[in-house]
């Protein structure tokens, strides 16, 4: 039970990576708050998280504006306490050539993937302050290094959350760990939603698993792991980095 009476903050948890996410914690003890836009699918998820012995909250709402964010911080104080922990994980992709992309596209993408952060983790860190630790973990993408077509927005946005977790690191340190972590193709919704943008979406993601030095895409369960051993104990000397999970794809090339 390695976050045995810890409490975490986890949005975008109704679905995929956060989902495994939120699993993972809530089976190691952390008490999770989390969010989604999904009332349905969220409420779910923390009455089977509550039903198997954890504790957990689901609060719906856009991470895109800062009133969520604030109250995903009152509502951990005011359930639980205080509070350790912070996963950034919910994010759009935002599809469209620059030269085709509506501005109010661009502004939500950004809104999602990197206004979210800024916003969450200017009210989370004062109450982690007061425990005198805090653990970061972003949930950015290999698109901050590569290019996908079709993906302006999002590449550019999860590039900015890499560098927004690295200066964050850099200004909270040494009671706040703040990491990135990039993954390559996993296996959700997603991936799934992104392959419009290639022209035979099916054989895109096909080829997505097969193109990783591993041969698979990778599953959200792979990605869980990562996010609790960079929230734990074991990764106390780990700050202001970025992991690279993506079965080899960026070394592939
Ligand atoms: N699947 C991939 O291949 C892949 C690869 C690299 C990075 N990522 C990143 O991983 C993260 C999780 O994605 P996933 O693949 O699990 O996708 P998913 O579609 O399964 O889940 C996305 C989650 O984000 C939430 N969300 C989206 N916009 C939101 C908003 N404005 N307000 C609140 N919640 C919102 C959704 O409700 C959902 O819970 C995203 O940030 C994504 O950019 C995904």
């Amino acid at each position: 039970m390695k976050f045995k009476d810890k409490v975490f903050i986890i949005t975008g948890a109704t679905s995929g990576m956060g989902r495994s996410i939120a699993t993972e914690f809530s089976g190691e003890g952390a008490a999770c708050v989390l969010s989604g836009r999904n009332a349905e699918r969220g409420t779910s998820l923390a009455d089977e998280l509550t039903g198997k012995g954890g504790k957990a909250i689901f609060l719906a709402g856009d991470v895109g504006l800062e009133e969520i964010n604030k109250r995903l911080v009152e509502t951990a104080l005011q359930n639980f306490g205080k509070l350790d922990g912070v996963i950034t994980n919910a994010g759009m992709l935002g599809l469209g050539k620059v030269t085709d992309l509506e501005s109010d596209v661009w502004q939500e993408t950004f809104q999602t993937n990197v206004y979210s952060v800024f916003y969450l983790l200017k009210h989370a860190i004062p109450e982690m302050q007061k425990n005198g630790s805090g653990r970061v973990i972003v949930n950015a993408s290999i698109a901050a290094f590569k290019s996908f077509p079709n993906h302006p927005a999002y590449c550019a946005s999860k590039a900015a959350a890499v560098s927004l977790a690295k200066q964050i690191a850099s200004d909270y340190g040494p009671e706040i760990r703040v990491n990135a972590i990039c993954p390559g193709p996993v296996d959700t919704p997603f991936l799934h939603d992104s392959a419009i943008a290639f022209p035979d979406p099916e054989k895109a993601v096909a080829e997505a698993g097969e193109k990783t030095l591993l041969k698979r895409l990778g599953k959200p369960d792979d990605i869980a792991k990562l996010v609790a051993f960079l929230a734990g104990d074991e990764s106390s000397w780990i700050t202001g980095s970025s992991y690279i999970i993506d079965g080899g794809t960026l070394t592939a090339g």
